[in-house]
């Protein structure tokens, strides 16, 4: 299937890709911050895990900082996609801080589940990857209740003081399938594991999980627009490998491929992390269209319609569209 006839090359484009309506809003708050109260302005961590999004924002005037303990008394600080915990909460509002919150509102409603559960005394695995900032702002919403489960090997080392009482939350883009196998074996050792409410894996990770799915088994080649730091891009690449592509590679911009991946290659599936602004999609793909691939096909699993309004504090006093 790997014959090199350049009229048989062509490219792949999953769709569902690219942007969330969590990020969407999150990088809309910055720049509606930059407008309404002007340079600089803070953000706690990267506002979205993408070096693009960061680099352009940076150079408008956006200062990305570690900590709370960063910023200047009485500026204005944005909390990125990701969360914070109820301790970075406070040490801001110890500075004075003007806050205002891009958290996702499906990572919002984690926070929401864990506090509940926390409230009834359960105990909460956390299943997600140690050291990822949502993780860190949910386990901080009951560090009490919560341990953090970071995939199927860990299930072992978990302890809990009342079987009777234990459930399963999750990181919002993580690997469905390998969440799924992370749960079952949880449940051999306690069988009366309880299920979160509604799915913690957000509606924009499973699509572009189940697109890349749809894509990679015709794939020679599998090409994921994405930062290292992106988990959900990160996923993609394994997606695309466990589906059955060929080859499979994560790169920030379109000068990252290298062309050896190229040869003897005929189909070229491209996606793009939830985080992924288009236009490095497009720098992708007219890349491919110089080597050949210039016949584009899309390949749809899911459309996507979802919007979240600015946080409170940028909501223009308009009325909203409908
Ligand atoms: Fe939110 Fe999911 Fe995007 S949690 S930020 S919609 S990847």
């Amino acid at each position: 299937s790997s014959v090199d006839v350049p009229g048989g090359r062509r490219v792949l484009l999953a769709e569902p890709r690219g942007y969330c309506a969590g990020v969407d809003r999150a990088v809309e708050t910055v720049e509606r911050a930059l407008e309404k109260h002007g340079a600089p302005v803070y953000v706690r961590k990267q506002i979205v895990h993408n070096r693009h999004v960061v680099d352009t924002l940076t150079e408008r005037g956006v200062v990305f900082v570690d900590e709370t303990d960063e910023v200047p008394e009485g500026a204005i600080l944005v909390f990125s996609a990701h969360g914070v915990s109820p301790a970075v909460r406070d040490s801001a509002d110890q500075r004075k801080l003007h806050t205002i919150d891009a958290t996702c509102p499906l990572v919002t409603k984690v926070h929401q589940e864990a506090k509940r559960f926390a409230r009834g005394d359960y105990d909460i695995l956390l299943i997600g990857h140690d050291g990822h900032e949502e993780v860190e702002g949910t386990a901080g919403e009951a560090p009490e209740h919560v341990q953090l489960v970071s995939g199927p090997e860990a299930v072992d080392s978990v302890t809990v003081r009342d079987e009777d009482k234990v459930i399963w939350v999750s990181q919002t883009t993580l690997s469905v399938d390998e969440t799924m196998e992370t749960v079952r074996k949880l449940r051999e050792r306690f069988p009366k594991l309880q299920d979160p409410p509604s799915d913690d894996i957000c509606y924009a990770t499973q699509n572009r999980q189940v697109a890349v799915k749809e894509m990679a088994p015709r794939c020679d080649l599998v090409i994921v627009v994405g930062s290292r730091n992106s988990s959900n891009s990160v996923r993609l690449v394994e997606v695309a490998l466990q589906a059955g592509a060929k080859s499979a590679h994560l790169v920030d911009y379109a000068r990252e491929v290298d062309p050896s991946w190229l040869e003897g290659v005929t189909t070229v599936g491209v996606t793009s992390g939830a985080s992924v602004p288009e236009v490095l999609v497009r720098g992708v793909l007219d890349l491919l269209d110089e080597h050949g691939f210039g016949d584009v096909e899309s390949v749809r699993t899911a459309q996507e319609s979802l919007v979240f309004s600015l946080p409170r504090e940028l909501r223009p006093s308009r009325v909203l569209k409908v």
